[in-house]
């Protein structure tokens, strides 16, 4: 039984192709176009699982796509019916999505009647909550998906037991910690696409002396029977017409448009930093405070988690979980006593994830794989190396291959 799966038409567009229950091959089309985080179609990632699992498009029988346009619809259609200007942008999403055995089959040069593969739409942080925990190694464990945004929710979390994941709620539009994040983010000067991890580093060098602001923006009540949290609306934009994001051109990064309002400003006490402005302690100090915020919420939804699960596991996904800082404290700061995080935690591990949830989920298949590494993209071998090195003429300017003993690459 051959699965593909296949982010499209966001940011990080990836596939992963799962035979049998073994994951066979996984990666990014940003490795093959190199465009950081390119989103569009991936075909070239398509067509390398294919050709590593020696498979063609008419011997796949299942396909994943990481979205659902029809989840959450009572809430999108409450924003559609306020906000015009929303509800065109989700038209043009949900016809992009519809189109997507058009455009696997257009890849392939075949025609869509020929395509025998089921298509199956699995819900964007549920196929999160499936890239980690149905490759981890654990038999059970609570389960964690946070991000910016997906299918419109922003945080979702379950249990698994053996082959089956239970979803226990989620966090809706527009309330996020991702955004939040992205937003604050933003202000400290830094604008592009996936920019955090810089703040996440900058957070370091700072005192959280603004903390009392950031527990303003972002609400979150430990001791509360919900284990969401709630953004202070005021501070942002994203709630008037949704976050504006590029996700339709595949030969470009994907850009996101301002999330925080005037009103951020005013409450940080001075203008929004310019990418170009020298970094004062001021904005180490933010960063810093922006950090810790981050912390005391995902922590403490993480002991909730474990309060309600009573399981000593956690398995983890979603953008927010690329904040290593955080992770490092989940030992000292909950009962989980074994963390499992996606090595490709944000959109690209959505591929793997919606894939495993077709074999497990959907068809009831037994756990037969843990993904121990991540290396599932394409390699290359001393010869292919040399013979690039011999037909672009580089030897005369040094380049050779050599072999080293682990010792000496260590150092
Ligand atoms: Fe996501």
């Amino acid at each position: 039984m051959n699965i593909l799966g296949i982010n499209a038409y966001h940011g990080n567009a990836s596939a992963a192709i799962v035979c049998d229950g073994q994951l066979i091959a996984a990666v990014e089309e940003e490795r093959f176009n190199r465009v950081k985080y390119a989103a569009g179609f991936p075909a070239a990632a398509i067509r390398y699982c294919l050709k590593e699992a020696g498979l063609t498009l008419a011997e796949i029988h299942h396909v994943a796509v990481p979205r659902n346009p029809y989840a959450r619809l009572a809430t999108k259609l409450w924003y559609a019916l306020r906000m015009p200007s929303f509800a065109r942008e989700r038209a043009k999403v949900l016809v992009k999505f519809t189109g997507i055995p058009e455009a696997l089959a257009a890849a392939f040069d075949l025609d869509p009647a020929g395509l025998s593969a089921k298509f199956h739409r699995v819900e964007h942080h549920q196929a999160h909550l499936a890239s980690s925990y149905f490759v981890s190694p654990f038999e059970n464990a609570a389960l964690l998906s946070a991000d910016g945004l997906g299918d419109f929710a922003s945080t979702m979390w379950g249990t698994g037991t053996a082959n089956r994941m239970k979803i226990a709620g989620a966090v809706a539009f527009p309330h996020s910690l991702g955004l939040f994040y992205s937003a604050v983010t933003q202000y400290l000067g830094f604008l592009k696409f996936g920019d955090e991890y810089k703040v996440m580093g900058l957070a370091a060098y700072g005192e959280p002396a603004q903390l009392d602001a950031m527990r303003e923006i972002v609400s979150f009540d430990e001791r509360s029977n919900t284990n969401g949290f709630r953004l202070a609306l005021e501070y942002f934009t994203h709630h008037h017409a949704g976050p504006e994001m590029s996700w339709a051109e595949a030969d470009k990064t994907p850009t996101l448009g301002k999330l925080f309002s005037d009103e951020m400003g005013k409450k940080l006490g001075a203008p929004a930093r310019l990418p170009e402005a020298p970094l004062e302690q001021r904005h180490r100090d933010l960063a810093s405070a922006l950090q810790v915020r981050l912390e005391e919420v995902y922590l403490g939804m993480l002991r909730k988690l474990a309060a309600q699960t009573h399981s000593q596991s956690v398995c983890l996904a979603g953008g927010v979980a690329f904040n290593c800082v955080a992770n490092g404290k989940i030992f000292e700061a909950t009962p989980f006593e074994q963390v499992y995080v996606h090595p490709a935690a944000g959109d690209a591990g959505l591929a793997v994830g919606a894939a495993f949830y077709i074999w497990h989920q959907i068809l009831g298949k037994p756990r037969s794989f843990v993904m121990d590494h991540a290396y599932w993209g394409p390699g290359y071998s001393r010869d292919e190396v040399q013979s690039a090195i011999t037909a672009k003429k580089l030897g005369a300017e040094g380049y050779s291959v050599a072999d080293f003993p682990e010792e000496e690459l260590i150092k």
